[in-house]
């Protein structure tokens, strides 16, 4: 989380980035819009309505969307010894309103794998293993800065205490359920819970600049006179 937050500092209306983790994969297959990304029957059904747009609010299209979520028992697939194909995650391409929307279940929380070193550093920091119920984003577009974060289930019992320190609290979302209105437009019943969501994508640029500046302001803090070569602060020795 520290890392992520010096390498990708975010404009103040940007989305907030959080922890890939180690559930990503490359291959999710490629979804068209409207699809579902489960196949667990046990899960509750959610739909998810986003859309991504730009730092000043104009839609991007074309943004591939990676979305990644565990199953209804809190394990994602590749947890499962006897995996056959990828399931609980797509990816997207946003149309030309920036939109892109998909049926998943709804997040449960988990314990991250505690039988390694982590579950014994645990074990002595007296911290327990899980993580707060949320789903897994990421966007990647030629000149945007790539965003990976995750949404939060509002109300989760481990909201204040997610064991890899992984929620900011512009993160945590509401659920609602869906009208008659939007239950029709979108062929789910009415009533099916539902995630909307805008998200926010910084430039390319605007993140280098916004990471020049705080090299900066850094170095000036620890009284060290500086500048940059190659986006990096260097002793300013000329
Ligand atoms: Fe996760």
């Amino acid at each position: 989380m520290l890392v992520d937050s010096i390498d990708h500092p975010k404009p103040p209306n940007c989305t907030q980035g959080s922890v890939l983790g180690p559930f990503h994969t490359n291959d999710a297959p490629h979804l068209p819009i409207g699809s579902s990304i489960t196949t667990d029957d046990a899960g509750e059904p959610i739909l998810a309505l986003c859309t991504v747009c730009d730092s000043s609010g104009r839609p991007l299209s074309g943004v591939k969307v990676d979305v990644w979520e565990a199953d209804s028992a809190g394990h994602y697939d590749v947890q499962y010894a006897n995996r056959q194909a990828p399931s609980g995650r797509c990816v997207m391409t946003s149309d030309v309103d920036g939109g892109f929307w998909f049926r998943a279940i709804r997040p449960v929380s988990y314990p991250v794998p505690d039988d390694g070193p982590v579950g014994r550093l645990l074990g002595l920091l007296k911290r327990h293993s899980s993580r707060p119920a949320h789903m897994h984003f990421m966007f990647e577009k030629q000149g945007l800065d790539r965003l990976v974060t995750t949404l939060f289930i509002r109300g989760d019992k481990y909201e204040t205490s997610d064991v890899v320190f992984g929620v900011k609290s512009s993160l945590v979302v509401d659920l609602d359920r869906i009208d008659k209105k939007t239950a029709v437009e979108y062929g789910v019943p009415e009533g099916t819970l539902l995630l909307r969501h805008k998200f926010v994508l910084a430039s390319a640029r605007e993140t280098e600049e916004l990471r020049d500046k705080n090299a900066m302001e850094a170095m000036e803090r620890l009284g060290l006179k500086t500048k940059l070569v190659d986006h990096l602060p260097v002793p300013d020795l000329d």
